[in-house]
């Protein structure tokens, strides 16, 4: 059974500036206890696509396409089904989660209260469980009475992913959930992930600009540019062989962990990611491509085959990332 089954997902804002195409027919799946990363520079569309498979989404996006969670469709869903599945289906860490933490109370009625409001326990029930919680991400029970400013950055975060795991979900989706952290922390809060999620049999979608954090803590990788995939596979053949020339450019050239200066932009690749508004023409990325052919800038290229269980999308799949620009 496929957890989450994304298909042609297309999703618009509409702003002031004119339509700003942030996902551009996204197809992506994950069956329960895989692990997916999703890298891609600031701006490519992964926070969108997170927020889309929970239709968290402001209402000047429009979304187009299909997202299947265990077989049933989001986009269609009413509004009782879709609360449910939000508390109990799928938990989504997000980018700079940790401080929406509510600074006035302690942490462990912070963690009891979804329990309480979506199962059927007492108060002293949810209590436990939130103190449970909390030692499995590491922090002693006491810590139920702590208030978030008295924890640090790293405790706050392992807070944040026991109220994700608060309500057995089947589905994590992590959005920069560490990369505000210090590098120590970081590793330390991966491995903690990583060891749930496999103990559990929990599917997990990690975004994150940097793709050394992916290819270390997920076992599949897939590179997004310009609100497309532009490759997918095996995390660590990805990193180590990357067939498209963007994912080369990441890979090459990754942000150090944990820095946020080179968080921006690989090292390494010049230009920027382009302005959504005006993409370029044929494949988005022909502008900074350093291996570009002339068919590049008209012919828009989808996902074809770049080995075993691997796609990319380059009219050079089997000689562009490989040589040397
Ligand atoms: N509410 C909105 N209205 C208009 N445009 C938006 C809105 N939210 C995001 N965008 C645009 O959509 C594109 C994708 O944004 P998104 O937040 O998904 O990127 P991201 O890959 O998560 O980047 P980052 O790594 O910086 O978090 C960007 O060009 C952004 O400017
Ligand atoms: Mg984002």
């Amino acid at each position: 059974m496929t957890l989450l089954d994304i298909r042609d997902l297309e999703v618009t804002y509409r702003s002031a500036r004119g339509d700003v195409p942030a996902v551009r027919g996204v197809n992506l799946r994950l069956r329960p206890g895989e692990t997916l990363g999703i890298a891609g520079e600031s701006g490519c569309g992964k926070s969108t696509l997170a927020l889309a498979l929970l239709r968290l989404l402001p209402a000047s996006a429009s979304v187009r396409g299909e997202i299947r969670l265990d077989g049933e469709e989001v986009l269609g869903m009413s509004w009782g089904r879709l609360r449910a599945v939000r508390w109990a289906g799928t938990s989504i860490v997000f980018q700079g989660a940790m401080h929406a933490l509510n600074p006035v109370h302690r942490i462990g009625r912070q963690i009891a209260e979804p329990i309480l409001l979506h199962e059927k326990v007492s108060e002293a029930g949810a209590r436990q469980r939130a103190e449970e919680l909390l030692s499995q991400v590491g922090l002693p029970g006491w810590r139920a009475r702590s208030y978030p400013h008295e924890l640090s950055g790293g405790q706050r975060q392992r807070v944040m992913i026991a109220m994700a795991l608060a309500c057995s979900p089947r589905l994590i989706v992590a959005d920069e959930a560490t990369t505000a952290l210090d590098v120590m922390i970081q590793a330390q809060v991966l491995d903690l992930i990583a060891g749930l999620v496999a103990e559990r049999d929990i599917g997990l979608l990690m975004i994150s600009h940097d793709l050394s954090v992916l290819s270390s803590t997920c076992a599949r990788l897939a590179v997004m540019y310009a609100g497309r995939v532009v490759e997918e596979g095996p995390a660590h053949q990805v990193f180590a062989d990357p067939r498209h020339p963007y994912s080369r450019a990441l890979a090459s050239a990754f942000p150090t962990i944990g820095d946020p200066a080179t968080r921006g932009q690989p090292r390494g690749l010049g230009g920027d990611p382009p302005d959504p508004t005006a993409l370029p023409s044929g494949c988005a990325f022909h502008p900074r491509c350093p291996v570009v052919l002339p068919e590049c800038s008209s012919t828009q290229v989808d996902l074809v085959p770049a080995g075993p269980e691997r796609v990319a999308a380059c009219v050079r799949v089997d000689t562009a990332a490989r040589s040397t620009p």
